[in-house]
């Protein structure tokens, strides 16, 4: 930060962000990584820059709504497919459900550190002629048991926002192996910092400032130490919550290392007691910031649902798992002392279930209200 203020270069591909993008490309072992404002910019790019507008291109629902929202900004035609109840990605057999028409592209989103099986993904849209990219968002420093997430598909998109693993407060990046695709979204992030000029239709700005980029170089330092932070507490949920009935952790899958940065648990109504909303109210009484990360599918928010009736197509998996998802706190700032307070908490809603669901539901209209419950989140 004090080179910086120094040399007063604040922006446009300065020092920094060279370094910071050299460290990804050595990092992710890829050719390219292009540092962006955000990752829902960066797809949006990824999308313009492989031509898409216009096109048809398929994608879960079950994602934050930025994955479609990015597509859509970028002028394509959004499709959604239902994800495998038990791995929450899309599978090829979820896309054949989806399949309508012919696609021109697939979206693999990698969720909660863990993986979509990229080489069976990557098969499909062979066999049905698409382009496929991943939106690699919450999957920063994970690695499958063939290469760290960033070197699949045409190109993959991470978030360094400041929730992420990789902090750059606001930030993300695209990585790619395909020289042209590079060149065309070197071209299109700014009219600034080119390497060797290519004729786009559109540029926009979606350059990432010097200060950004020194945010995330100091988070990379600890990135090691933050992993494996968070990889502790998820034994520690494991030893807090393993025998209470109708909780289940969801460990990362198609990944053999997860920068573990998400703590994600399904709550079955009927057997631990309480819906996953009522324990989501219960926690936020004593103070536990849990949340129902991703809620509701996005195949129910504007623009691709009116909100007046039924979807146009139902997605089983995606709505089951929107209602029972429920994401406990883990991060730097959470302790396995909070952890083990936590788990009690939780032990206790599954022991009161009766009593607390005839209190809270006393009060669900009002609280509904007050929260805005329609936004997704
Ligand atoms: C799956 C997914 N896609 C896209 C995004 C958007 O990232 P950003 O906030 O950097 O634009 C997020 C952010 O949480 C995400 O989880």
């Amino acid at each position: 930060m004090q080179g910086i203020f120094d040399r007063e270069y604040y922006t446009n591909h300065g020092p920094v962000v060279q370094e910071l993008e050299a460290r990804l490309e050595a990092t992710l072992g890829v050719r390219h990584a292009l540092t962006v404002t955000n990752a829902t910019v960066g797809l949006y790019l990824v999308a313009r820059a492989l031509g898409l507008e216009g096109a048809k291109v398929i994608l879960p629902a079950f994602t934050f709504i930025a994955t479609a929202q990015a597509l859509s900004w970028a002028g394509a035609e959004v499709l959604f497919c239902d994800v495998d109840l038990a791995t929450h990605h899309l599978s090829n057999a979820t896309l054949d459900r989806a399949l309508r028409d012919d696609v021109d592209a697939v979206v693999g989103v990698n969720l909660w550190g863990g993986a979509c099986e990229a080489a069976a993904l990557g098969a499909w849209a062979v066999e049905h002629g698409a382009e496929v990219f991943f939106d690699s968002a919450q999957a920063f420093g994970c690695t499958t048991s063939d290469r760290p997430i960033g070197g699949f598909g045409q190109a993959e998109v991470f978030s360094f926002h400041a929730t992420k693993v990789l902090s750059a407060t606001e930030g993300g990046c695209i990585t790619t192996n395909n020289d042209e695709l590079a060149e065309r979204i070197r071209n299109m992030r700014s009219n600034y910092g080119i390497r060797s000029a290519r004729e786009v239709s559109l540029t926009i700005n979606a350059r990432m400032s010097e200060a950004q980029a020194a945010v995330a170089l100091l988070s990379l330092e600890d990135l090691a130490a933050n992993v494996s932070h968070n990889v502790g507490l998820r034994e520690s949920y494991h030893a807090g919550l393993g025998s209470v009935p109708g909780l289940v952790i969801r460990d990362p899958v198609g990944v053999v290392s997860s920068n573990s940065q998400y703590l994600v648990c399904e709550v079955d109504e009927r057997e631990f007691g309480m819906s996953r909303d009522v324990l989501l109210r219960v926690l936020a009484a004593e103070g536990v910031a849990a949340r129902r990360y991703h809620y509701p599918g996005v195949h129910r928010t504007m623009p691709y649902c009116d909100g007046h009736g039924p979807p146009a197509m139902v997605l089983a998996a995606t709505d089951e798992l929107c209602g029972k998802i429920i994401q406990l706190p883990v991060g730097a700032r959470v302790g396995t002392d909070d952890v083990a307070r936590i788990s009690a908490v939780i032990e206790a809603a599954h022991a009161f279930g009766p009593t607390l669901r005839a209190e809270v539901e006393g009060t669900s209209a009002g609280h509904a209200r007050m929260h805005g419950a329609d936004r997704p989140d």
